[in-house]
C-alpha cells in the first residue's frame, strides 16, 4: 500500500493509518476468501485486533451478522464531560501514563443556557469549576486534547477536527455515529468501553447486521437532510435499527453535504442504531478542504482509487434495504415524547387539532450538535431575511446555539449573528444547553401543568428532556421549519403555503429558503482561547485535581481481586418484575454526581419492587428492620457481608449506564442471579467484577428467599478452566432454618472475562496487564 500518501506531522494523529487498515482487511480476504463486503463491514474488519482469531476460514460474512463477537482496535475517543468523568475516573486505576489511541474531552453538557454566551458562559463555569478543572488536569496529564467549556459541542468539534472517512472511533454519547457523516464508524459507549480503547484493550462487539438505505433522487425547495432522517425514523420507529448499522447509498447521496450527512447519521441513534455511515463523496473532500484537512482528503482519495476501500464493493448484501425518494421528501415534524411519531408539515395543522397538541406554539429553538452547520444556517437566515424585508418580527421566542466556535465565529463574520440578534434571536454559548435540559427557561412557570410545545431542530424529544417540564411537548424538525414557525407560533401555520400578514396588510409568503453548503470565504477559526494543543503530550507530573471534601468527584479505589475461593453471599433482596438500568440506577437529580461512585451509589435500585412485599425501595435486614434499599446495602458493606441480589427476566434492560454495574459493586455486591439479563449490563456486571448467574431452572427463583445463604460450589474449578464462553455452576442454598439444597446456575464468562472476574474488575486486569 506504498501509494497512501504520508501526511505531515501535525495530521498524523487525524488520518485513519490507511495502510495498516487495508493490510488488515488483505488478511480477512486471505481468510474469507475475498467475499464482497458493505462499506461498514470493510471499516469494522480492518479494525479487527487479530482477523485470524476473529474469523474463522471460509465464513460466510454475511453469517456472522448478529452472531459472532469482534475485538477491535477503535484509532480514536471522545468524551463529553458528563460521561468524561468516570471514563477517566476508572482510566486512573490502571495506573498508564497516557492514553494509547487519540482522545479529546469536551465540556459541553453541563453548561446552562438562557440569556446568551457572555451571561451564561461564566455562570455555568463556577458552577462546575471542579468538575472542568478534574477534567483538565486528566487532560494534561494523560495526553488528552481538552476541549473547555465554550469550545462547542463534541459532535461538530469532532466532525471538524477528527473525523475522518474509514475512521474508527468510540465516543461516550450516544449521538456519536454523527461523525459516520463523514464516513466514519463510530459508536456511542460508556466510560468503562472507553477505557478499553484508551488502554490498547481489543473492543468487543457483536458484529451487527447491516441495513442498506438507498437514496435516490434529489433535495429541493423546503425539504432538508433533517427531514430524511426524521421520515426514517417514522418508518423504522425507535427500535428499528437496534443491532444494525445504517450504511446509505445510491444516487442521491451525491446530492448532500457533509454536514447534512452528519445530521442524519447524528439521528441513528434516534432508531436505536450501533451507527450510520456514508460512503466517501465528493462533498466529504469539499469538507475536508474547507476545514483545512486537504492531506486527509488526499491520503482517503488514494485509499479510494487505488485501494477500494470507503466504498462498499458492487456485489455487497445488505440484510434488507430501505429505500427512500428525496425529490418526493416533504419536510416532517417527529413528536412529542417520541423522535419516531413522524408527521408531514402538512399535515401537522389538521393532525394538531386531533391529537390535541397546543395550538399556540411557545419557543422555536435551533442548532445543537445536530443542525447548526453553515448550510442549516444560511438557509435559516434567508427565511430570517425575507422576514425581515416584509416587516415581520418573530412572534415567540427564538434561540440558537451554534455547534462550536469555528462555525459561530464565520455566522459572525459572515453577518449572519448579527442578523439572527437584530431580529430578536438570543444566541447561546456553544454547549448543548437546551437539548440537555440545560435551559433556564423563562417564558412559562417551571412546575406549570399545562401543556406547551416548542419547535426545535434538535435530536431528541423524551418527555422532561429540555426544561425538565413534563408537560412541555418538543416538536422535532428542520431549522428551516422551526425558523418559519416562529414567524406565526400558530400550529395551524404551514410555512411551505400559507401566508402571514405584512405590517401594511398585504400577505406575505416565505419563499423556500436557499444558503450555501460551505462559507464561500472558508471557515473562521474564531477565538484561540478555545482551541487545545494539537497533541498534547501527556505530562506526568500534574497532579489530578479531586478533592477530598468534594460531593461531585471522589476518586475511585481499585476493587478487591478475587480471593480465590468460593463465594458466600446472603440474599439481600428479590426484584419482582421489571428492572431496568432506570430503576437500578436512577438519573435525573442523580447526574450531578456521575463523578462521585460514593454519592451516587446512594441511588442504587432504588426505583426497584421488592418481590416478597411489593413495596418499592424497601428491603429488610436479617433482624426484620425495614431499610431503603442502598442504606442496607451499605450497612451489610460496614458489616463485611456480601450479597447477592436475585431478579426476574431481562434484568438491566435500557441503557449501557455503567453506574449499574459500578455500585452494586462499589456497595459490596458480588453476584447478581436473575432468570434472564439485557446484554449490555450482563457484560458490564462482568467488567467491574460482579458475577452475574442465570438460573438454569428459573422455578428456583421461587425457591429462595431473602436472608438465605447462597455459595458458589465448583467457581474455583470454573475459574481454573478459564471459563469456556460459559458453563453451569452449582449453587448452594441455605434456607435461614438451616435446611440446604444444590441449584444449578449458568454463566456466560469468556476467558477475557474471568480474567475480569479475578482481577476484581476489567480495569484492574487491563492495568495489569499493560504495567507487566
Ligand atoms: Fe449535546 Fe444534545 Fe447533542 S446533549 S451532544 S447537543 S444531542
Amino acid at each position: 500500500f506504498a501509494k497512501i500518501p504520508r501526511v505531515a506531522p501535525e495530521f498524523q494523529s487525524r488520518v485513519p493509518p490507511y495502510a495498516k487498515l487495508l493490510q488488515n482487511l488483505e488478511r480477512v480476504h486471505r481468510i474469507t476468501g475475498n467475499q464482497p463486503l458493505t462499506l461498514a463491514e470493510k471499516i469494522l474488519y480492518a479494525h479487527l485486533t487479530n482477523p485470524e482469531e476473529s474469523l474463522a476460514p471460509s465464513t460466510p460474512l454475511a453469517d456472522i451478522r448478529g452472531r459472532d463477537y469482534l475485538k477491535l482496535s477503535p484509532d480514536r475517543v471522545a468524551m463529553q464531560d458528563a460521561s468524561a468523568q468516570m471514563a477517566m475516573l476508572q482510566f486512573m486505576t490502571t495506573g498508564l501514563p497516557d492514553t494509547s489511541v487519540p482522545t479529546s474531552i469536551h465540556c459541553d453538557h453541563l453548561i446552562v443556557g438562557k440569556n446568551g454566551e457572555a451571561a451564561d458562559l461564566p455562570r455555568s463555569r463556577a458552577a462546575n469549576s471542579e468538575v472542568f478543572d478534574f477534567l483538565e488536569s486528566c487532560a494534561r496529564k494523560y495526553g488528552i486534547s481538552f476541549w473547555g467549556p465554550g469550545s462547542g459541542i463534541i459532535h461538530q468539534i469532532v466532525l471538524e477536527n477528527y473525523s475522518a472517512p474509514g475512521l474508527m472511533m468510540l465516543g461516550t454519547d450516544s449521538h456519536t455515529p454523527n461523525a459516520g457523516g463523514l464516513g466514519a464508524i463510530a459508536i456511542g459507549v460508556g466510560g468503562a468501553d472507553a477505557v478499553d480503547a484508551m488502554t490498547a484493550t481489543p473492543w468487543e462487539l457483536k458484529a451487527p447486521k447491516i441495513k442498506g438505505v438507498k437514496l435516490t433522487g434529489r433535495l429541493s425547495g423546503w425539504a432538508a437532510p433533517k427531514d430524511i432522517i426524521t421520515t426514517i425514523a417514522g418508518k423504522l420507529t425507535v427500535r428499528g435499527g437496534t443491532g444494525y448499522i445504517l450504511e446509505y447509498f445510491g444516487p442521491g447521496v451525491d446530492s448532500l453535504s457533509c454536514t447534512g450527512m452528519a445530521t442524519i447519521c447524528n439521528m441513528g441513534a434516534e432508531v436505536g442504531a450501533t451507527t450510520s455511515l456514508f460512503p466517501y463523496l465528493d462533498a466529504h473532500r469539499r469538507y475536508l478542504h474547507a476545514t483545512n484537512r486537504a492531506q486527509i482528503a488526499e491520503a482517503a482519495d488514494v485509499a479510494l482509487n487505488e485501494y477500494n476501500f470507503l466504498a462498499s464493493d458492487k456485489d455487497a448484501q445488505y440484510d434488507d434495504v430501505l429505500e427512500i425518494d428525496l425529490s418526493s421528501l416533504e419536510p416532517t415534524v417527529n413528536g412529542p415524547f417520541t423522535p419516531d411519531l413522524a408527521t408531514k408539515v402538512s399535515d401537522y395543522a389538521k393532525t394538531s387539532l386531533k391529537e390535541n397538541w397546543p395550538q399556540n406554539i411557545s419557543v422555536g429553538l435551533i442548532g445543537s450538535c445536530t443542525n447548526s452547520s453553515y448550510q442549516d444556517m444560511s438557509r435559516v437566515v434567508d427565511l430570517v431575511n425575507q422576514a425581515a424585508k416584509a416587516g415581520l418580527k418573530p412572534k415567540i421566542p427564538f434561540f440558537v446555539t451554534p455547534g462550536s466556535e469555528q462555525i459561530r465565529a464565520t455566522l459572525e463574520r459572515d453577518g449572519i449573528i448579527k442578523t439572527f440578534t437584530d431580529n430578536g434571536a438570543i444566541v447561546l454559548g456553544n454547549a448543548c444547553g437546551p437539548c440537555i435540559g440545560q435551559w433556564d427557561r423563562t417564558d412559562v412557570p417551571k412546575d406549570t401543568k399545562e401543556t406547551n410545545s416548542i419547535f426545535t431542530s434538535f435530536n431528541r424529544n423524551f418527555r422532561a428532556r429540555n426544561d425538565g417540564n413534563r408537560n412541555t411537548m418538543n416538536f422535532l424538525t428542520s431549522p428551516e421549519i422551526v425558523t418559519a414557525m416562529i414567524y406565526s407560533g400558530d400550529a395551524q401555520f404551514n410555512p411551505m403555503t400559507d401566508s402571514l400578514t405584512k405590517p401594511d396588510g398585504s400577505a406575505f409568503t416565505f419563499q423556500p429558503p436557499k444558503g450555501d453548503e460551505l462559507p464561500q470565504r472558508g471557515f473562521e477559526h474564531g477565538r484561540n482561547v478555545f482551541y487545545p494543543e494539537n497533541d498534547p503530550k501527556a505530562q506526568p507530573d500534574v497532579q489530578v485535581k479531586v478533592s477530598p471534601d468534594s460531593d461531585r468527584l471522589q476518586l475511585l479505589e481499585p476493587f478487591n481481586a478475587w480471593n480465590g475461593k468460593e463465594l458466600k453471599t446472603t440474599v439481600l433482596l428479590k426484584v419482582k418484575g421489571k428492572c431496568t438500568t432506570d430503576h437500578i440506577s436512577a438519573a435525573g437529580v442523580w447526574l450531578k454526581y456521575k463523578g462521585h461512585l460514593e454519592n451516587i451509589s446512594y441511588n442504587t435500585l432504588i426505583g426497584a419492587q421488592n418481590y416478597e412485599t411489593d413495596e418499592v425501595n424497601k428491603a429488610y435486614d436479617l433482624d426484620g428492620k425495614a431499610y431503603d434499599i442502598p442504606g442496607l446495602m451499605m450497612k451489610w458493606k460496614d458489616e463485611h457481608r456480601p450479597w447477592v441480589v436475585l431478579a426476574e427476566d431481562n434484568y438491566g434492560e435500557g441503557s449501557a449506564r455503567e453506574h449499574a454495574a459500578l455500585s452494586p459493586r462499589y456497595l459490596g455486591g458480588e453476584i447478581i442471579l436473575v432468570k434472564s439479563f439485557a446484554r449490555i449490563h450482563e457484560t458490564n456486571l462482568k467488567k467491574q467484577g460482579m458475577l452475574p448467574l442465570t438460573f438454569a431452572n428459573p422455578a428456583d427463583f421461587d425457591r429462595i428467599s431473602s436472608g438465605d445463604v447462597i455459595e458458589t460450589v465448583n467457581l474455583v474449578d470454573m475459574v481454573a478452566k478459564d471459563g469456556n464462553n460459559g458453563g453451569e455452576l452449582d449453587v448452594k442454598v441455605t434456607k435461614r432454618n438451616g435446611d440446604s439444597f444444590i441449584i444449578k446456575a449458568k454463566h456466560t464468562m469468556s476467558k477475557d472475562q474471568i480474567n475480569f472476574f479475578k482481577a476484581g474488575s476489567a480495569i484492574n486486569y487491563i492495568g495489569q496487564e499493560r504495567r507487566n
